[in-house]
């Protein structure tokens, strides 16, 4: 028996959490025991990580260090587990956010993340990444009415375009397992297309 792994990625206001729910639900209701996680966190160690990643301002390379560092707990203690069970896990975030963030928001060395994702979880890779792709503008607005910003929520808008084109550019590299929604639409919208995709999917 072996499980699926879903990831879900996109710039920080784009609707992930809400159509994350909308996804679980259809995936229960199809009998599938499901695993809901997210990272940076989903241990007692890597939620420790989460906080100091949230907070304290660092180094570009002890930001990516801790963030696969979390990783790897994460990968060991849960994701793994869940899946040899057969339970679909579902990860708000994962190394294509690593991607998106370090390497093109911030600038940090490709080469330097692709041999920490080789070391940390070689061929292991999700089965499907849904990426919630939205305007930096229109995410931003949506971003500063719903709630308090942590650290990366508060760079600027040519940061989240730097990220949101690093999140293109890998869907166009892996479109086997990408999957591309529009955000900016209605989210009752988008929600009804994620219920339809997930009734039958995997
Ligand atoms: P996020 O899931 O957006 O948390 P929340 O919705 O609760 O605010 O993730 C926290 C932040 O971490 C987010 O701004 C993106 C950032 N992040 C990276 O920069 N690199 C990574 O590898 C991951 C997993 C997240």
């Amino acid at each position: 028996m072996q499980g699926r792994f879903i990831t879900f990625e996109g710039i920080d206001g784009a609707g992930k959490s809400t159509q994350i729910e909308v996804i679980h639900q259809a995936i229960k209701a199809r009998g599938i025991e499901v695993v809901r996680t997210r990272e940076p966190g989903g241990t007692p160690l890597s939620e420790k990580i989460r906080e100091l990643l949230l907070t304290e301002s660092m180094q570009p390379e002890t930001e990516t260090l801790l963030f696969f560092a979390s990783r790897a707990e994460h990968i060991a203690r849960v994701i793994r587990p869940a899946m040899a069970r057969g339970a679909w896990v579902l990860s708000d975030r994962f190394t294509d956010a690593t991607y998106a963030y370090q390497v093109g928001g911030r600038g940090f060395s490709a080469e330097k993340v692709e041999a920490l994702e080789e070391w940390t979880h070689g061929g292991f890779q999700p089965d499907l990444t849904v990426l919630f792709d939205i305007e930096p503008q229109v995410a931003a607005e949506r971003l500063a009415k719903a709630r308090q910003l942590d650290r990366f929520e508060k760079e600027s808008l040519d940061f989240f375009t730097r990220v949101r084109e690093a999140y293109l550019t890998r869907a166009r590299q892996y479109p086997e397992r990408f999957l591309i929604i529009n955000s900016m639409r209605d989210k009752d919208v988008v929600s009804d297309e994620l219920r339809r995709i997930f009734a039958t999917w995997g």
